[in-house]
């Protein structure tokens, strides 16, 4: 019994590393390839803390091993080696010993504290705002319109301009989360009642994986959200377009499915802007066509996965608030066409 258990511990361990070296190779999902300010200044004292750390291990396992060889040469002989209080070599090394550790742990801490306050240093003024708030098990994310300080919304896709401070405002509509994209910066909870906030400044354009990294209940794995890193131009362009209402149904089939979510269950709780739909407890669903996945970082963003996820969400997502909303084949049809033509 305990031999298994052992064994089934072994191999979680083993997949959690294959996991971290590989997402770590990828770089999608990695504090080892950071791709932001605050993530580059938090790795350099990553690598300082394991090289400090290494080397100290390494002595004392080479200084373990040498007095273990000492100690056997002399096993059962007379001459077997004894602890003289006055032994002047013995207290020399332990000197040098009690040296290496205070100088080892005041560079760390002093390293520490530096990386900190350069943190703190890299919260500029002019920064983009963005509110993000966490629900189980999802996020809403709501970007401010410089020209009309009007907040534009969207859920579980993060875009960021390259080079550029964003200040990431975090609120939690029930439990605590963690907002975490691990490229780019550290961590920070997401506490309902308190305004937490983040800055990130990325520098590295590419796609990259954000998750939440406080356990927040059943589905606390699936919820990620993508990030993509891009040009500011690139940025400018998708925030003019996600300003935009809704893209009105061109043929019968949208037709119908705007119909159906406008007029249906779908708008109690999702807003589609420029239509019927207001909703509010759900994601903002006016772009979401032009978003890589769903239900959270869960599904890759698909007509089949929109599908699916409408047809039976707590199959795919146990515990999730969305209700399964029943529709016919060729309703079903529709309101997942529709919804992949919101781009
Ligand atoms: Cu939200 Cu874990």
């Amino acid at each position: 019994m305990e031999r298994s258990a052992a064994m089934i511990c072994a191999r979680f361990i083993g997949i959690g590393l294959l996991a971290g070296i590989l997402s770590g190779c990828t770089g999608l999902q990695s504090p080892l390839a950071p791709a932001g300010a605050q993530a580059g200044s938090l790795f350099s004292l990553l690598q300082l803390m394991t090289w400090v750390c290494g080397i100290m291990y390494a002595l004392v396992l080479v200084f373990l091993g040498w007095s273990i060889v000492r100690v056997m040469r002399h096993t059962g002989g007379d001459d077997a080696p004894t602890v003289d209080p006055a032994d002047r070599g013995l207290n020399r090394s332990m000197l040098a010993w009690g040296a290496l550790i205070v100088i080892g742990l005041t560079v760390l801490a002093s390293a520490s504290f530096l990386v900190d306050r350069h943190l703190g240093s890299l919260r500029g003024e002019e920064v983009l705002r963005v509110r993000v708030t966490g629900h189980q098990w999802w996020w809403r994310i709501a970007y401010q319109d410089a020209a009309t300080g009007r907040w534009i919304e969207t859920a579980n896709e993060l875009h960021l301009p390259a080079g550029r401070t964003a200040r990431i405002e975090l609120g939690s509509s029930d439990v605590i989360h963690s907002f975490w994209v691990p490229n780019v910066a550290g961590k920070l909870d997401v506490i309902p009642g308190r305004a937490n906030s983040i800055d990130l400044t990325p520098h590295r354009i590419g796609w990259f994986r954000g998750q939440c990294a406080e356990f927040c209940g059943a589905q606390h794995a699936h919820m990620a959200f993508d990030v993509k890193i891009e040009s500011p131009a690139e940025f400018a362009r998708w925030l003019s377009v996600q300003a935009r209402p809704a893209t009105p149904p061109e043929n019968p089939v949208l037709v119908r499915g705007a119909a159906i979510v406008a007029q249906g269950a779908c708008a109690m709780c999702h807003a589609v802007r420029g239509t019927a739909a207001t909703g509010r407890p759900g994601p903002d669903l006016t772009h979401v066509g032009s978003r890589r996945s769903i239900a959270a970082g869960t599904l890759t963003m698909s007509r089949g996965a929109l599908q699916g996820w409408i047809a039976n969400p707590r199959a795919l997502k146990p515990g999730t608030t969305m209700p399964t909303v029943p529709l016919d084949g060729a309703d079903a049809d529709a309101v997942a066409a529709y919804l992949e033509s919101l781009k």
